[in-house]
């Protein structure tokens, strides 16, 4: 942790937790077992961005697109989600986290439902880290959900066409209250987004590792952070531009 700038961190760190299930097939467990193992991973990254003072985590959780996974472990992780969050509710308080959650929640079974506004409701005023779950979340869903509300207002004529800005547009998905990630992490040595967060994620740096979810902990974390810090944010600028005006 000496290694890092802590005057360059990243506000907004994002996370697309993967391969809890081959992590639990390689050593001859159900994918559910990878599951159970990647809430220990979910607790020590939480904790040492509170530690290292991140501001916001988003977790990516479970897709839209999860929902067509086999029933066993749609049901298994569903249990695990609400068990969790009920039973982390109390140590997330007591550290100042506020949870909230993303995503079309209105597919999750009622009790799930209740559970989530339950935890959300509970740390609300918490001024610490802002622990984003992003649960049933898909980001062309979250686009589309976007584009009909502007269009509805539109038609209602509370505003006009001219008022859908990327400032407004932002403003309807369902980060709005957060800044854009500008880090976002994918362990497990796939290279792609698979559906997350396309528009908040548009100059964000991104950071891969062969690591699986259950293995990773505070020191990857580190080390995501320590890559980060060692790259040029250009913006589409070019490097001379963002030299200060007494080094040009
Ligand atoms: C990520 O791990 C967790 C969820 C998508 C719910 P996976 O379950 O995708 O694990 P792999 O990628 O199959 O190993
Ligand atoms: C992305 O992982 C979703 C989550 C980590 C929750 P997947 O394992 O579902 O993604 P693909 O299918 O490999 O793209
Ligand atoms: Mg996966």
């Amino acid at each position: 942790m000496e290694n890092l700038d802590l005057s360059k961190l990243p506000k907004h760190i994002a996370i697309i937790m993967d391969g809890n299930g081959r992590w639990a097939q390689e050593q001859g467990q159900d994918r559910l077992f990878g599951h159970y193992q990647g809430v220990i991973s979910v607790r020590k990254v939480v904790e040492a961005a509170t530690e290292i003072g991140i501001q916001y985590l988003t977790l990516y959780a479970f897709s839209t697109e999860n929902w067509e996974r086999p029933q066993e472990e749609v049901t298994g992780l569903m249990t695990l989600f609400v068990d969790t969050i009920t039973k982390e509710v109390p140590d997330l308080h007591k550290n100042n986290i506020r949870l909230r959650f993303i995503g079309n929640l209105g597919l999750l079974p009622s009790h799930a439902r209740a559970a989530l506004d339950t935890a959300t409701a509970h740390t609300a005023q918490n001024t610490g880290l802002t622990l984003i779950i992003a649960l049933s979340y898909s980001s062309r869903w979250e686009l589309v959900e976007a584009a009909k509300n502007m269009a509805t207002k539109v038609k209602a004529g509370s505003i006009t066409i001219d008022h859908i800005t990327e400032t407004t547009f932002s403003e309807s998905l369902t980060t709005s209250e957060f800044p854009d990630p500008e880090l976002m992490i994918r362990t497990s040595g796939e290279f792609r987004i698979s559906n997350f967060l396309l528009y908040q994620l548009a100059y964000a740096e991104l950071y891969f590792t062969e690591t699986r979810w259950p293995d990773f902990r505070k020191d990857d974390l580190i080390k995501a952070i320590s890559d980060f810090q060692s790259r040029e944010r250009r913006f589409g600028k070019t490097s001379d531009q963002l030299l200060p005006n007494d080094e040009k």
